[in-house]
């Protein structure tokens, strides 16, 4: 298989999108990492406009167990750059807002109303142990991330999403108390314009990423 190929963004497959094509741009084609934002305000509504967009994605068990904390305060993002790796401190700091994306190890507290369905499943995730609760919640709450990334760009908004942190001081430094365990933090704002963004590299093909039996 080659690995070589540098495909360039194309619109070949647009007429099989049932959205158009400015929003396939928005939400992916042209939508890149920021590295540096604009000095300016990002509002509340935008972040639930995304969430309440997003929500509505798939999760097993519909346990949705992603859970956002919006890391405004200037005291709190000082807190929380604290335990972001050398590389991601300064752009953190710099962010007009940051956003810890988390998978929550008690999300079976919610199961009746989010699953009624599911006759004694609060119990029987209560029984399994924090462990079990642990591996479900993240493998969805990931799923839900990825999605919060696009919904962010569907409000027209960018993101700087990073791995590069101290999960275990974030979540002692912040989620002590409510079982959170952190995933994904994610600068949010405005692109700041020249050098917001690093070169683009490629993607792979479908005929690289995927096999049909
Ligand atoms: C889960 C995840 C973790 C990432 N971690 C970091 C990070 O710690 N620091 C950083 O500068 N960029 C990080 N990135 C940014 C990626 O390198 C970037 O999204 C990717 O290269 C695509 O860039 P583009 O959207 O500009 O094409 C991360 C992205 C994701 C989705």
């Amino acid at each position: 298989m080659s690995t070589e190929t540098f495909t360039p963004i194309d619109a070949a497959f647009d007429d099989l999108l049932e959205i158009d094509a400015s929003t396939a741009d928005l939400l992916f084609r042209e939508a890149r990492t920021v590295h540096a934002f604009e000095d300016e305000a990002v509002p509340d509504e935008k972040i639930q406009a995304a969430y309440d967009l997003v929500r509505w994605g798939p999760t097993a068990m519909n346990t949705v167990p992603l859970r956002l904390l919006v890391v405004r305060d200037p005291e709190a993002r000082a807190r929380l750059v604290e335990h972001m790796a050398d590389g991601n401190k300064a752009k953190t700091l710099a962010a007009p807002l940051t956003i810890v994306a988390a998978a929550d190890t008690n999300f079976h507290e919610f199961l009746p109303v989010l699953a009624p369905h599911m006759e004694g499943a609060k119990e029987n995730f209560e029984a399994a142990g924090e462990e079990t609760r642990a591996g479900m919640s993240r493998t969805s709450a990931l799923i839900q991330v990825g999605y919060f990334i696009v919904g962010l760009r569907a409000a027209g908004l960018h993101v700087g999403p990073m791995g590069g942190f101290d999960a275990a001081g974030i979540d002692a430094e912040f989620f002590g108390e409510n079982g959170w365990k952190s995933l994904v933090v994610i600068n949010v704002g405005t692109p700041a314009g020249e050098g917001a963004t690093y070169p683009r590299q490629t993607r792979l093909t479908f005929e690289q990423a995927s096999q049909t039996l």
